[in-house]
């Protein structure tokens, strides 16, 4: 088992999917990706969880982020399961399921958690850059399915943060307001941030989102 801290290099592996045998990291190339498991096929909230993510791929292609699931369920029973979400979800599954029967990738992510169930991953999030460093981590337990917008919202925030000194205060949006980094002193606010600032506090400054409008 290892832990896996934000800034970490995301662990490679090489495993068998529903998309052919894929090496993590050159599966991922340039792009961001998110690593997710579930604890097992057949099971209803994985079914509507992966549904879900089947009608997102279109959001996630426009923030380049490549979408791969993981059971320790093999590919047979993946390959079933997948005619069930489609003929369920009204869907086509379009993102690789990872067959991760020998438990490699999820002992290397840490996705199985004893005290919750000995032999089943719950269910871990791992939004990774492009960069190859683990930007995000959650854990959510089996009886809770996932709330993939809030995914995006997190992606966006990951992606404008990483590119401007920003950071995105709480329940923040794409159009919202950002908050100026601590370490952006107010001289350096109009070369920065030419749409001008408010301040709330010497320690709390709003500016426009940099990007829209
Ligand atoms: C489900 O996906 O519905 C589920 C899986 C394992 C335990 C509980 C629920």
């Amino acid at each position: 088992m290892s832990t896996i801290r934000l800034g970490d290099e995301a662990p490679n592996f090489t495993a068998k999917t529903t998309e052919g045998e894929i090496n993590f990291h050159n599966w991922l190339g340039e792009s961001w990706g998110i690593l997710f498991s579930h604890p097992a096929d057949y099971t209803p909230v994985c079914t509507t969880e992966l549904g879900t993510v089947t009608k997102y791929k279109a959001e996630f292609d426009k923030r380049n982020v490549k979408v791969a699931a993981l059971s320790v369920d093999g590919l047979v029973s993946h390959n079933g399961w997948i005619n069930d979400i489609n003929e369920t979800q009204n869907t086509t599954v379009n993102f690789p399921i990872i067959a991760d029967e020998d438990k490699k990738a999820a002992i290397l992510y840490d996705m199985i958690h004893p005290n919750a169930d000995s032999k089943l991953t719950v269910r871990s999030v791992f939004v990774i850059g492009a960069d190859k460093k683990v930007k995000l981590t959650i854990t959510y337990p089996a009886s809770t399915g996932r709330n993939f917008d809030e995914l995006l919202r997190v992606i966006d925030s990951l992606q404008l943060t990483a590119y401007h000194k920003v950071a995105t205060p709480a329940n923040w949006n794409v159009g919202d307001d950002c908050v100026i980094v601590p370490s952006v002193t107010n001289d350096e606010i109009p070369n920065l941030f030419p749409k001008g600032y408010t301040e709330v506090k010497s320690y709390l400054r709003l500016t426009p989102h940099p990007n829209l409008g």
